[in-house]
């Protein structure tokens, strides 16, 4: 499985350290959350923090849009240096059009669920995506609970679309990977069990 740090849980007062540590701890992706205090009631940061990062790891950056509106900003964010841009299936926008528009600027597009959505949502896109993302807390902050619950969504997909590289997000650590694992997982995006170790590379190693 591959392993994303989410920036959200970093030291946002050295947030090219920070990237350059979890480049060196062994992350494979770099999660970077962008909210818009509509979609999600929280901001984050948006594609001038990711461009001034961009220069400092060679890792791929792996962009999660919390937007009500996405399509106006993806040439914007693959500008940025995004490799990966993912949005919400529930957001204001056809995510048909967002998709072509993620590909018409060079990147991959990956599709959101919340908790409260069903995997089902994803199916009518899944042929044009590179990556599901099944979201394991209420999309917005760091720090949440594991929804065990989310697996069957993740178990679904790896079913139905063998060859789809499925993400998941929201309370990952070392108690909870295994329940990913089982269910098929390929990538784990992991904020805080990463970035509030003492130790991120054996943080890193432990969850693979
Ligand atoms: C939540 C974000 C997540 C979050 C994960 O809206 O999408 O990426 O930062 O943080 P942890 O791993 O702490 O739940
Ligand atoms: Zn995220």
């Amino acid at each position: 499985m591959l392993i994303a740090p989410s920036m959200l849980a970093c030291d946002f007062s050295h947030m090219a350290d920070e990237v350059k540590k979890i480049d060196a701890a062994g992350a494979d992706l770099v999660h970077l959350d962008v909210m818009d205090g509509h979609f999600v009631p929280n901001l984050s940061f948006g594609p001038a923090v990711i461009a001034a990062l961009r220069p400092h790891t060679k890792l791929p950056f792996d962009v999660h849009l919390m937007l009500s509106h996405p399509l106006a900003y993806i040439r914007t964010f693959a500008k940025s240096g995004a490799d990966l841009i993912t949005f919400h299936v529930e957001c204001e926008d056809d995510p048909a059009a967002v998709i072509e528009e993620i590909l018409a600027c060079g990147c991959k597009p990956g599709l959101a669920v919340k908790p409260g959505t069903p995997v089902e949502a994803l199916f009518p896109y899944a042929d044009k995506l590179a990556m599901a993302l099944v979201m394991t807390v209420e999309p917005g902050f760091g720090g949440q609970s594991f929804m065990a619950d989310m697996m069957p969504k993740i178990r679904t997909l790896k079913e139905k679309f063998p060859t789809l590289t499925v993400e998941a997000d929201g309370g990952i650590g070392p108690k909870t990977i295994d329940a990913c694992r089982e269910a098929g997982l390929d990538i784990a995006v992991a904020g805080s069990s990463v970035f509030n170790a003492e130790d991120t590379a054996q943080a890193i190693a432990v969850l693979k």
